[in-house]
């Protein structure tokens, strides 16, 4: 059986914000690598070649940052989506690309750390009509949640306020052309989206087969800025060392990429860190769990846990920085000049912690 792959990346990005006021959630980078191309390396890994790719308002960014697949010996196809109507919205705008193919739907925000490929080979060899993962979280009513007897999916709801179990649906779906009958079949939830998770319920009414399996390895939905960090750590947690670019004076311990054109001098940098592009960095520590992205400039200044997007620059700090997420062409600098104040220029639903 031939599976194609589409990946969920319309939406708006407004939970992410101010990160995404400027780019699509979907590309935000996690160790310096946009969340989109994990999910899109793991289609591939599972054998999948044809891959369709939802997209909306920010369609021209995601094409720019993606293109036609070749560098993943994938075929990419772009499906606008008019307007993030809900996930069966999107499989319904899909329809002509899938045609009569069973499908991996990949939600373009999600991670998973083991992958798909043996999942999708359960799929094709058991062959339900649908096939669903699951995993137990502390917090279901964020979430699409199962309610099994056994082995069995009895009900599936999406976020309900009072969670029947602590199982929730990750957003990695696999479906037989079924789905796009029970996808025309449902109405729009109270937040006026085409739910997904209805659609599946949908199949089990009908006495469908959906098959639920519990991941084991680690599941992240970045979806949510305070997920972003622990994603980057545990990516992080399995990176392994590679230093191309330029060191100088400097103690490297542990697992450490440094990429090409970087130049570290004078640093102590403690791995596992990720040292992106043409990034310069001087007379600092990095220490675990950071991932500093290209052309970024630091200098003079202590940086521990955190992510640092592109072409941001970090002088002269005087206590170290940990837990942070800094967007783009960000500055953080030390003012000599008086009168000694601290100047903000800050977007909204940003926050900073001073020492
Ligand atoms: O991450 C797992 C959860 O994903 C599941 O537990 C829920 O059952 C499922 O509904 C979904 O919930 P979210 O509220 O997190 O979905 P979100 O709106 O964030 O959309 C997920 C991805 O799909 C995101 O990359 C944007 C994209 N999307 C979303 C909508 C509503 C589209 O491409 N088109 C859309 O219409």
């Amino acid at each position: 059986m031939k599976l194609k792959g589409l990946i969920l990346s319309g939406g708006t990005g407004t939970r992410l914000r101010p990160i995404t006021h400027t780019s699509a959630k979907q590309l935000v980078p996690v160790a310096n690598k946009p969340v989109l191309f994990y999910g899109i390396e793991a289609l591939r890994d599972a054998g999948i070649e044809d891959i369709g790719i939802i997209v909306g308002d920010t369609a021209a960014e995601i094409e720019e940052t993606v293109g036609d697949g070749s560098r993943w010996d994938v075929r990419i196809t772009y499906i606008p989506q008019e307007a993030p109507l809900g996930l069966a919205h999107a499989v319904l705008t899909a329809e002509p690309f899938l045609g009569d193919d069973s499908f991996v739907m990949y939600l373009g925000d999600n991670l998973l750390r083991d992958g798909i490929s043996d999942l999708v080979a359960t799929f094709v060899n058991n062959r339900p009509d649908a096939l669903i993962l699951l995993q137990e979280v502390p917090n279901p009513e964020a979430y699409g949640v199962a309610e099994c007897d056994d082995d069995v999916v009895v009900r599936l709801v999406e976020k309900p306020s009072e969670p029947k179990s602590n199982l929730a649906l990750v957003g990695i779906y696999m479906f037989t052309p079924l789905i796009h009958q029970c996808a025309r079949e449902i109405k729009p939830s109270a937040r006026g989206e085409l739910e997904i998770t209805d659609a599946i319920q949908c199949l089990i009414d009908k006495g469908k087969r959906v098959e639920p399996h519990v991941v084991e390895g680690w599941w992240k939905d970045t979806g949510k800025l305070e997920d972003m960090l622990e994603a980057n750590r545990l990516i992080l947690d399995a990176l392994e060392g590679d230093i191309r670019g330029t060191v100088l004076e400097s103690e490297i311990h542990g697992r450490v990429v440094i990429e090409e054109g970087a130049s570290v001098s004078s640093c102590t940098v403690r791995g596992p860190v990720i040292i992106g592009k043409r990034a310069v960095v001087h007379d600092s520590y990095i220490g675990p769990y950071t991932s500093i992205d290209c052309d970024v400039e630091i200098r003079n200044s202590e940086i521990e846990h955190s992510i640092i997007l592109a072409q941001s620059k970090v002088i002269d700090l005087r206590g170290r920085m940990e837990g942070s997420l800094i967007g783009k062409n960000v500055r953080i600098l030390r003012l000599d000049h008086k009168p000694r104040a601290y100047r903000f220029m800050v977007g909204d639903n940003s926050w900073i912690g001073i020492v």
